[in-house]
C-alpha cells in the first residue's frame, strides 16, 4: 500500500461541459470526488493524501472562475471542518497562502490549528502552489541562512534542502494519480515526485470514485519499484 498518494484532480471543466453545465458545476462535483477519495484513503490506512487544488498558473483563468473556486474552498472548509476533525484528519494547505482572500486565510489557519494534533491521515491541499516556486523559495531560505552565517553552503544536502519545502514533514509520495488522461506533471511536487509511480486514468475527476482508486492501487501493486537500482525494493528495504 502506498504511504502517500498525490493527486492531480483534472477534468472538472470537461465533465461539466459534457453535460451542458457551467464549468463551476464540475468543480462542485469535484469536491464530492475529493471527499470520497479522502475517506477511502483514510479507511485504507494510507498515511497522506496530497491534492493539487489550485496552481500558481490557475490565476490566469477567467476572474469569475477564480472567484468561484476561492468561495468554494471557503464553503467546503467551513462545512467539512467538523467531519474532518471527527475523522481525525490532519489538514494542511501548501503553497503561497499569503495572497489568498482574507476569509479563506482565516479558515485555513483555524482548520490547520484545530486538526494539528490529529492522528489520522495527513490531508495536504496545494493551493496557489507551484513546484518551481517551492524550489526557488527553498533556495532563498537556505541562501539567507548562509549569508547570516548560520549554514555552511557545503553541508547542504538533499535532507537539508527537503526540510525547506512545504512538505518538510511528509514522506515523498509513492503514487501520483492524474485524471482525465493528461500525461503531465504540470509543476506539481517536482522534487517530491522523483521516484513516484505515475498512474493516469481517462476518468474525469468528478467521476473518480472508490473503484477508480482501487484500480489505481492494484496497478501500483503490480509495479516493480527499483529506485534506480536493479533489485526491486521490497517493504523490508523500506522498513514498513
Ligand atoms: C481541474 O479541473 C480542477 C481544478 C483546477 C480545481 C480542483 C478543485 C476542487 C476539486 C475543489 C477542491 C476543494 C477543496 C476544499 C480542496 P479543470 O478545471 O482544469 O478541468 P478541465 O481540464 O476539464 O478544464
Amino acid at each position: 500500500m502506498p504511504a502517500h498518494i498525490a493527486v492531480i484532480m483534472d477534468g472538472n471543466g470537461r465533465w461539466a461541459e459534457a453535460r451542458g453545465l457551467p464549468r463551476m458545476m464540475g468543480h462542485r462535483a469535484g469536491v464530492e470526488a475529493l471527499k470520497t477519495t479522502l475517506r477511502f484513503c483514510s479507511d485504507l490506512g494510507i498515511g497522506a493524501l496530497t491534492v493539487y487544488a489550485f496552481s500558481t498558473e490557475n490565476w490566469s483563468r477567467p476572474q469569475d472562475e477564480v472567484n468561484f473556486l476561492m468561495a468554494l474552498f471557503e464553503r467546503v472548509l467551513q462545512r467539512e471542518l467538523e467531519a474532518l476533525q471527527q475523522e481525525k484528519v490532519r489538514i494542511n494547505f501548501l503553497g503561497g497562502l499569503e495572497v489568498l482572500p482574507e476569509r479563506l486565510r482565516e479558515l485555513i489557519k483555524e482548520a490547520t490549528k484545530l486538526t494539528a494534533g490529529n492522528s489520522g491521515i495527513h490531508f495536504n491541499v496545494c493551493t496557489n502552489y507551484g513546484g518551481r516556486r517551492e524550489l526557488v523559495l527553498a533556495a532563498q531560505k537556505l541562501a539567507e541562512r548562509s549569508v547570516k552565517g548560520e549554514l555552511d553552503p557545503s553541508v547542504i544536502d538533499e535532507n537539508i534542502f527537503a526540510a525547506e519545502l512545504f512538505t518538510a514533514s511528509e514522506v515523498d509520495p509513492d503514487l501520483l494519480i492524474r485524471t482525465s488522461g493528461e500525461r503531465r506533471i504540470s509543476n506539481f511536487l517536482l522534487w517530491q515526485l522523483a521516484y513516484a509511480e505515475i498512474y493516469v486514468t481517462d476518468a474525469l475527476w468528478p467521476d473518480f470514485d472508490s473503484s477508480e482508486l482501487l484500480q489505481a492501487l492494484i496497478d501500483y501493486q503490480s509495479r516493480c519499484r527499483r529506485f534506480g537500482g536493479l533489485e526491486p525494493i521490497t517493504s523490508d528495504h523500506l522498513g514498513s
